[in-house]
This record gives C-alpha cells, sequence and structure tokens, in this order.
C-alpha cells in the first residue's frame, strides 16, 4: 500500500498550524487570562474545545469508531473543502466526481482552482469501476463518491466501490449523508483496511440538525491529523457543540424520525405512481424520490407557487425530465399530491 501522506501537498505539510490559547489542557477551575475573552457571560463567554472531544466520544460510541478517526466540520461541506486543499496543487491535480451527483464536490473543487473530470454513472444510475478507473490519469489525486447518491437516490454497490478503493492509489471520498435510510450500515467497516478511505456523515439529514451545521469525515488518523492541521481553529461553535451532544443522547428521536420517513416514503411512491403527469419514479435508497415528469419546468413553477417546493434537476446527466422530490410531514406530501394531481394538462 502506497503512503497517503505523500500524497499531501508540500505546503501542508510543512505548514505550521495556529496555536490556540486552550490547546493545553487548561483544568477546572483555572483562571483563564489567555485568550483575552470577557469574563463576563458564561459560558458563552469562552472559545469552544477546538478539537470537540467530548463529542468526538460520543459519535466514537455511536459509530464505534475510534475518536481519532473522527474531523468535526460546519457541515460535512466544510470536509469537502478542506480534503481538496490538503490534497490538490492548485492549477496541476485533478478530481474525479461521478456523474450525476451533489454539487458541492465540482464548486469546492473550482475555488481551489483544481480540475474536474466527471465519469458518469450508468443509465440506471449504477457505479461502473472500471469506467472510472480508465479516466484516472496521473494527475488524479482525489475521487468523490457518494452513496446513497444525490440526486439519484439510489445505494452504490459496495463491490464497485471496493475495487476503486483497491486500485486507485489516492484518495476516495464517499459521501454517506443519506446512509441512515438505506437500511445498511455503510463503509465504515472498511476503515481499517483501505487508508485511502475517507467517509463523509452529517447530522443535517437523519438527525434533522441541518440548522446546527455539523457534518464529519471519516478516515485514518493521518488524514485527519491534517484536517485538524487546516482547519479554522474553533470551526464548530459552542452552541452547535452543546445542542449536537444533548440531540445525540436521544437516539431514539432518529431512529424514530427514521421510521416515519421511511413509511412516507413508500407511501408517497404508491400515490405518485397513479398520477397521470407521473412517468417514473426512481426506486430511493434516501430521503427524497427522483421523479420523472411529463413537463418538469411547468410542474416545477407550478408547484411552486403554490407555495411547495421542490427541486428540478432535469438538467443533470441522465436526469431529463426529473424533479427531485423530499419526503416531508404527511400533511406536506398530502399538499404536494393534490397540487401534483391538479396540475392542468
Ligand atoms: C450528498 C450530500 N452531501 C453533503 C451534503 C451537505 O451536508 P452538510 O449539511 O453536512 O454540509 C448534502 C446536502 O444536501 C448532500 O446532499
Amino acid at each position: 500500500m502506497f503512503d497517503i501522506i505523500d500524497l499531501i501537498r508540500n505546503n501542508i505539510r510543512e505548514l505550521i498550524p495556529y496555536s490556540s490559547a486552550r490547546d493545553e489542557n487548561s483544568g477546572d477551575g483555572a483562571v483563564l487570562l489567555d485568550a483575552n475573552e470577557s469574563p463576563y457571560n458564561t459560558p458563552f463567554n469562552r472559545y469552544p474545545d477546538p478539537l470537540q472531544m467530548e463529542l468526538k466520544e460520543r459519535i466514537s460510541d455511536l459509530l464505534s469508531t475510534p475518536s481519532d478517526r473522527i474531523f468535526l466540520g460546519n457541515g460535512s461541506d466544510e470536509a469537502i473543502d478542506l480534503l481538496i486543499r490538503i490534497f490538490c496543487e492548485p492549477s496541476a491535480d485533478r478530481v474525479i466526481i461521478i456523474d450525476p451527483s451533489y454539487g458541492m464536490y465540482k464548486v469546492c473543487a473550482d475555488i481551489n482552482n483544481v480540475r474536474v473530470d466527471f465519469v458518469s454513472l450508468n443509465e440506471d444510475f449504477s457505479l461502473d469501476a472500471d469506467r472510472l478507473l480508465a479516466a484516472l490519469i496521473q494527475e488524479t489525486k482525489m475521487v468523490f463518491l457518494c452513496s446513497p447518491n444525490n440526486p439519484s437516490s439510489n445505494l452504490l454497490d459496495p463491490s464497485e466501490i471496493i475495487k476503486i478503493l483497491s486500485e486507485f492509489q489516492g484518495i476516495v471520498v464517499l459521501d454517506e449523508a443519506y446512509i441512515d435510510f438505506s437500511g445498511t450500515d455503510g463503509m465504515l467497516p472498511l476503515l481499517g483496511d483501505y487508508k485511502n478511505l475517507v467517509i463523509l456523515r452529517t447530522l443535517s439529514k437523519a438527525w434533522g440538525l441541518a440548522g446546527i451545521r455539523l457534518g464529519m469525515a471519516l478516515a485514518d488518523p493521518g488524514i485527519i491529523q491534517y484536517l485538524n492541521k487546516v482547519k479554522y481553529p474553533y470551526n464548530v461553535n459552542y452552541l452547535t457543540q452543546l445542542k449536537a451532544l444533548e440531540m445525540l443522547h436521544s437516539v431514539n428521536n432518529k431512529e424514530d424520525w427514521i421510521e416515519k420517513i421511511l413509511t412516507e416514503r413508500k407511501e408517497l411512491e404508491n400515490r405518485l405512481t397513479g398520477i397521470a403527469v407521473v412517468k417514473k419514479i426512481y426506486p430511493s435508497d434516501a430521503n427524497f424520490l427522483l421523479v420523472r415528469v411529463e413537463d418538469p419546468v411547468g410542474i416545477y413553477s407550478y408547484l411552486n407557487k403554490q407555495g411547495v417546493i421542490v427541486r428540478n434537476r432535469s438538467h443533470m446527466t441522465h436526469c431529463e425530465g426529473c424533479i427531485r422530490i423530499t419526503v416531508g410531514t404527511p400533511d406536506e406530501n398530502n399538499r404536494l399530491i393534490a397540487l401534483m394531481k391538479s396540475y392542468p394538462q
């Protein structure tokens, strides 16, 4: 196996990171006169734990993954950006992104002036590892996979992912933002076997916490160290750490919500099936449905005018005529169905 650390940009390897006031453990009851904070308005006056250790311990228990394999960020979007910055030399290195997929991989690559090569999924949105491996060039440092994939909503075949992990001598980022809706555990158990695997997870979906912005990267401790080195010192704020800890102690809530969403996903699928303008509903492993309709632009704006907002995905590869519908509450879904039925043809 090649050495992951050799893939890191030289300037990042040599970087001396900012040393924040609380890097050394201050101990309970210490008089804190080191960080120019206000002595008033406890506890909000204090900078938060830069490495979010308490939160990581809890996540470590929940995911059965050691805390030195966990990076926490301001949404998993932060991890996407940092990974590109750590591994990809602007104007020189390149990344491969499956197509169609989540738009932020390309946006982050573009911001960092890193060239993107797209490799299209099959018509049914399955992954062809051989096609992707054939697209690798000397400059390819990183591959982005997403399972279940957005916007196609399907899980990618684990054996195709493993093929890429074994044969590509670079970083494989596997985004599992929607894994909790898939009825599978995802690829976390493979972290120990593949040092080039980085898994992204988020509290924005099944945990119902998109507003607090907490996402994570799970990877070899060597990669985690570099993510910690380049992140802003206090990238996860105090309120987010507090709320996340509270919610992560009520796992039942999350399980209950997932069950409701999965029941509603099935219900929505059944009811959409009978509607005249609906041509195809793709099988979903996520909390949304990709639906091919007669007139996507017309339907999108009709729904929009009535206050129901969905996403038009027609312009994306293999998604011609498709809208993406997030599974809502029963009331919200009823509203959507009623409008879809009343769409004037
Ligand atoms: C595949 C995928 N990854 C990541 C994200 C963003 O996650 P976060 O809210 O943690 O930044 C999204 C958001 O829609 C997504 O669809």
